[in-house]
């Protein structure tokens, strides 16, 4: 690792240049980890992929809006009473904590004239920015809310009454504690009676500030200066307490954290750095310097980056203090992007509070240089720190220098803290390293829960927002980390703004524009299978063997937990051994001969791997008439030879453990419709003559569950065109052939003269189509015909040509039968008799121009042999130049 100075960033829109700052004023340490090869890491990087991903139609969640109210952004839960506080636009909600769609009160609070029009003079929209978006609810007292709006640009404050739920109408100034902007980020949080906030003070939003209100009659505020904030943009400010009996005496303390603009790196642009700030809560400010400004303000840098790829997390969206006991065990989850956001990567770092403390109260300062007259820069400041430390708050050891108030601070330390808010040491990720880096998203909400599970482990289980309506919810393994499940919580696509939870009810709520949504914290009921409680590794969830199902631990009475199993691990092999599906109750499928059939089979894990088999045996992808998709398995042209047995099975591979649990999601036997008994008789034959080769280790009847899954059989063949393929799964698409065994083709003829006739039709027009296409190949047709043919080479190699069938096609366009016979000599190295009448099927009924173009005529180009060193050479010469594919590699 470079330790002093920046790697040059580069992303994918070029390179950034970045100032090498020298080794002999700037003593970094792990700091310099900067902006690292971005596209590296966006394709190359770790990241957290969801188990299961749940829609938002599959869940039962609990939502509410009102008609013409928008921006449901503000959130407050009520730790007293059965209440969640909503702040939007112009309105105040209280609902129910238990159930959101149940409302309680409601108040609207909404601008006057005066404002609107003193908002619409500055040049703000009359619809959008000069309304009143509340932005602050907190609680006063136990009567009371303390409310702020933006107000048209005008922040105002009151209080709420809470038994009549009405606002008392003193409206004082809330400049300061609200924001001007209702889009502009701040925070603010209520200690003790005294609101602390960190917002712009000025309608033009370009004065930071972080403040103090209090009954007394000054408030306390940060100086103006871009040393002490440069262009902040607020995420979160919480209180740590110092507990019961504090071990020096030290005060309560107020963490902020803020991403601003970076003062000790040059960059080509602004650089900006996710920060955490603190202040003592017993700060009164300086007797002369400082006078009601923070004696005790101190920033430090915090660190989310991957050190190995030299990549940089530097935004930070939000923060969660998870709060414990002790300082010790007390985390700070913080959810980042980079600033370059094309890159698509969000993370969640944690920090530990007791690291945060000790930079705090040990860390070196940064001081300012002058280099080149003009010039400054950030360095560390190297000599004798004033005493008491500058920044620290009251302590016993201050109290016996009758040091007992900021008010008693002598002029060299609060003079020192001025000019040196910033603190050299950063504050390090646990682990050093991102907890969690999802990839394609950006979080904009994190809140965590400790969760004890059955044997007393307690897991953190982080829930990350997303400025899509998704929500993530993962679990801290120890070094891993596990992602559960994603849930597409609000209906459409917009940003969570708020996230709050509350364990009392195990409810998250989200605040959107559009409403507010409230969801369980788990969904161990959607869970169908032992296996798959076990296997979501969701520490929420046991399961309960005697009622077969997945339950959520907290709903379940203490008694009945021994019975429970859970394994954070993923270890399914503690669930009990299920009885092996009997072939009874497969699912019986039966289709016409050369139509298609699709059996269905619904996976619900992301980290599964499904396979098919057939008759016992693996289906594999070389197959051209098997096509393994995500929602189950297609078979085209189904022949007699197709008839048998299918299955779906899923392969999940769980680190914690090192086993693939394999499992049995759906069963078929797959028949050819002849007549209704004939049918079933046919079925039951096949069931009996393959009953022995099904290998039925580890099969779960529990996970299987055959009413869920409803075949989807196109009984009759689809017209030409929905034959054509359109997705990933290209495929020569094939007409519907009279197979050559002997009970289908009667079958099939039976149908009357319409199809014989249709089937002559057919026969002619490809021996004219096959004309048409020699006599283009040869090039006696015109401009035309070529068009075509490149055209249709084209589209065919933008898809994946893996089907060898495929090649064998395309190539035979170019290439001599003997290379051509070849070719499927390789990949079909078992020539049996299916894949003899596999053969017959495709070669016979080729409707595609290039194909038939090959294939028919081609004992006629013999002469045109290829140089022997090239296996698949084409025809340059023969084709002109303008149409020689580009794609090509031998033209
Ligand atoms: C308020 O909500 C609307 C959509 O309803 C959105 O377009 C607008 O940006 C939101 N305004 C703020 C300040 O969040
Ligand atoms: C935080 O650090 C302290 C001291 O190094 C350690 O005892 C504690 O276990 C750490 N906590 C966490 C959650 O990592
Ligand atoms: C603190 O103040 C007391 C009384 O005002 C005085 O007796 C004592 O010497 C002072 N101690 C120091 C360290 O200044
Ligand atoms: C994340 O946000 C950035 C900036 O707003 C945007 O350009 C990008 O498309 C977003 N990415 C995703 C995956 O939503
Ligand atoms: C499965 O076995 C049956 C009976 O042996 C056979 O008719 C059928 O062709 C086989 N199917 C496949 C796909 O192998
Ligand atoms: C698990 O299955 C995958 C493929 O399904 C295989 O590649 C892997 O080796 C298996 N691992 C173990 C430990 O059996």
């Amino acid at each position: 690792m470079n330790h002093h100075t920046l790697a040059d960033a580069m992303t994918d829109k070029g390179n950034f240049t970045v100032t090498k700052l020298s080794e002999s004023n700037m003593g970094y340490g792990m700091l310099s980890v900067f902006l690292g090869l971005l596209l590296e890491v966006s394709t190359h990087g770790p990241h957290a992929v969801p188990r299961t991903s749940w829609r938002h139609q599959e869940l039962e969640l609990m939502e509410f809006s009102e008609p013409g109210i928008s921006n449901y952004s503000t959130l407050l839960l009520s730790n007293e009473r059965d209440a969640l506080y909503v702040g939007a636009r112009e309105a105040i909600f209280e609902l129910s904590k238990k159930n959101v769609t149940v409302r309680n009160h409601k108040v609207l609070w909404q601008v006057g004239e005066t404002p609107i029009a003193m908002c619409t003079l500055k040049g703000k929209s009359k619809e959008t920015d000069c309304l009143n978006y509340i932005r602050v609810l907190q609680v006063a007292d136990d009567q009371r809310l303390y409310v702020c709006g933006t107000h048209a640009f005008q922040p105002q404050c009151d209080y709420l009454t809470l038994a009549d739920f009405s606002l008392e109408g003193r409206a004082e100034d809330g400049r300061g504690k609200c924001s001007f902007d209702p889009s502009q980020s701040f925070t603010t949080i209520m200690v003790d009676g005294e609101l602390y906030s960190g917002t712009a003070y000025n309608f033009l939003g370009s004065e930071p500030i972080i403040s103090r209100y209090s009954p007394s009659p000054y408030l306390l505020r940060t100086e103006y200066s871009t040393s002490w904030l440069n262009e902040p943009s607020f995420v979160f400010a919480d209180v740590i307490r110092e507990g019961e009996n504090p071990t020096d005496g030290e005060d309560d303390k107020i963490y902020y954290f803020f991403t601003e603009v970076s003062v000790e790196y040059e960059f080509f642009g602004n650089l900006l750095i996710p920060r955490v700030a603190r202040v003592c809560k017993g700060d009164q400010g300086g007797q002369r310097t400082l006078q009601k400004k923070w004696t005790s303000f101190l920033k430090a840098k915090l660190v989310c980056s991957m050190p190995e790829l030299n990549f940089v997390f530097n935004v930070v969206h939000d923060v969660f203090i998870l709060k414990a006991a002790h300082l010790r065990d007390t985390v700070i989850y913080g959810v980042f992007t980079s600033q370059w956001g094309n890159v698509g990567l969000s993370a969640v770092c944690a920090y530990n509070m007791s690291a945060v403390d000790e930079v705090f109260s040990k860390g070196k300062y940064m001081q300012k240089a002058t280099v080149e007259q003009s010039h400054t820069k950030w360095v560390r400041y190297n000599g004798v720190t004033p005493s008491p430390r500058p920044g620290a708050c009251i302590n016993s050891r201050m109290r016996q220098q009758n040091i007992t108030s900021s008010l008693h601070l002598p002029d060299k330390t609060l003079q020192f803290v001025k000019d040196h808010p910033l603190l050299e040491d950063p504050v390090l990720p646990i682990g050093n390293r991102p907890r969690l880096i999802t990839k394609n998203v950006n979080y904009t909400q994190v809140v965590v829960e400790r969760v004890r599970t059955l044997d007393g482990s307690i897991f953190d289980v982080i829930f990350t927002g997303t400025d899509k309506g998704v929500l993530h919810k993962s679990v801290v393994l120890g070094e891993e980390v596990h992602m559960v499940e994603e849930i597409q919580l609000l209906k459409n696509s917009e940003p969570i703004k708020n996230l709050v939870l509350s364990s009392e009810t195990q409810s998250l709520y989200a605040g959107s524009d559009s409403g507010v949504v409230q969801s369980p914290t788990a969904f161990c009921r959607n869970y169908q299978s032992c296996d798959d409680c076990i296997l979501a590794r969701d520490p929420y969830c046991a399961w309960e063997p005697h009622t077969a199902r997945c339950v959520k631990i907290s709903d379940t009475p203490s008694q009945q937990l021994r019975g429970l199993i859970q394994s954070l691990s993923g270890d399914a092999d503690k669930c009990p051994k299920a009885p092996i599906v009997p072939l009874k109750d497969y699912q019986r499928v039966s289709v016409k001969p050369g139509s298609s059939a699709e059996l269905p089979c619904l996976v619900r894990s992301n980290m599964a791997q499904v396979t098919w088999r057939s008759n016992g045996s693996l289906l594999t992808e070389a197959s051209p008439f098997h096509f393994i998709r995500e929602n189950g398995l297609l078979i085209y042209s189904v022949a007699s030879l197709d008839q048998g047995l299918y299955e779906c099975w899923s392969v999940e591979f769980v680190a914690g453990v090192g086993k693939n649990f394999t499992r049995l999601l759906a069963g078929y036997v797959l028949t050819l419709e002849v007549s209704q008994t004939a049918t079933t008789r046919q079925s039951q034959e096949i069931t009996r003559s393959v009953e022995g080769k099904v290998e039925a280790d580890r099969v779960l009847i529990s996970a299987f569950a055959p009413p869920s899954f409803t075949p989807a059989v196109q009984l009759t063949s689809p017209p030409r065109s929905s034959l054509t393929p359109t997705s990933g799964t290209d495929q020569p698409p094939e007409q519907q052939v009279p197979p050559k065994s002997d009970a289908p083709e009667a079958e099939y003829l039976q149908h009357g003269n319409g199809t014989a006739l249709l089937f002559l039709f057919l026969l002619f027009f490809l021996l004219f189509l096959a004309a048409v296409a020699y006599n283009c190949y040869m090039q006696y047709l015109p401009a035309p015909c070529l068009h075509l043919r490149a055209a249709l080479l084209g589209t065919h190699k933008k898809s994946d040509a893996a089907r060898p069938e495929y090649s064998a096609c395309e190539a035979g366009l170019m290439e001599t039968p003997v290379v051509s016979d070849k070719i499927a000599a390789k990949e079909r190295p078992a020539q049996n008799s299916s894949q003899n009448l596999r053969a017959l099927r495709d070669t016979g009924y080729e409707t595609e121009p290039e194909c038939s173009n090959g294939r028919v005529p081609s004992h006629t180009f013999a002469d045109e042999s290829p140089p022997p060193q090239k296996p698949f050479d084409v025809d340059c010469d023969s084709q002109s130049i303008q149409f020689a594919d580009a794609d090509e590699p031998y033209c």
